[in-house]
């Protein structure tokens, strides 16, 4: 029995605007991720990255074009079912690291238990687990506000490990971080990869990013114009 991919993208096109302005963005973009993969999303800005990652992620809609993830076909999933996907099976990081300044540090960890209504007790657990993953513990009760860059980045990436997620997606994840802690954030990857098997998909302009990822997509002008496996040892 062979294992269906964690990621199915076929014949996907996405267009922005209304009427007679539509710019295309994503002109017919397919391939597939297997479980474990670690995959580089790379082109220029406004070729369709994030676009791309936001379809996968269910976060946006596709004009055209089947996507299926972890065994959900957009096509017949239940909006609530493909909000439960994004919530327990799918974590999220962003640049821009999304955090609540208003609430402390696990609060912004056990965000997602909102969604579940797991027990305060086991979420705060869940919470310090994961924050003890990306050595932050210490901050837990702090605010964001009061953190670095990258301790900011790694309470977000805790917050997407939170639900212990299957496929983590990630929008230019060191962008905003100097070079050692963007080093500490991809050694983390690698990491997550190895012993959880979690399946990584990483946009990004970087790179030593690229060159960590075993394949890496090339986006251009909203086709794929190369998708490369085992380029460097
Ligand atoms: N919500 C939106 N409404 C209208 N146009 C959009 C929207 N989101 C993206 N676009 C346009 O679609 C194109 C692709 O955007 P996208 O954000 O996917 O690019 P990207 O490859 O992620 O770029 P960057 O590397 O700069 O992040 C751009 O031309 C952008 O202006
Ligand atoms: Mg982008």
């Amino acid at each position: 029995m062979s294992t269906e991919p964690v990621i199915s993208v076929r014949d996907v096109y996405k267009s922005y605007g209304h009427g007679q302005v539509k710019t295309p963005v994503l002109r017919g973009v397919s391939f597939d991720v297997q479980k474990g993969e670690i995959v580089a999303i790379v082109g220029q800005s406004g070729s369709g990255k994030s676009t791309l990652l936001n379809i996968i992620g269910s976060l946006d809609t596709c004009d055209k074009g089947k996507v299926k993830v972890l065994g959900r076909d957009f096509d017949s999933a239940r909006e609530k079912q493909l909000a439960a996907m994004r919530n327990q099976d799918i974590g999220f990081v962003f640049q821009a690291f999304n955090l609540l300044d208003h609430l402390s540090c696990i609060e912004n960890v056990v965000l997602p238990s909102v969604f579940t209504h797991a027990k305060a007790s086991e979420a705060h657990e869940a919470g310090m687990a994961a924050l003890t993953r990306v050595g932050l513990k210490d901050v837990a009760k702090r605010s964001p506000t009061e953190l670095s860059g990258g301790q900011k980045q790694r309470v977000a990436i805790a917050r997407a490990l939170y639900s212990r997620p299957k496929l983590l997606l990630c929008d230019e994840p060191t962008g905003n971080l100097d070079t050692d802690t963007g080093r500490e954030v991809i050694e983390f990857f690698a990491e997550l990869n190895r012993d959880d098997e979690v399946t990584l998909i990483i946009v990004t302009h970087e790179e030593r990013l690229s060159s960590f990822a075993k394949r890496i997509i090339h986006i251009q002008d909203g086709v794929i114009h190369s998708d490369e496996s085992g380029a460097k040892a």
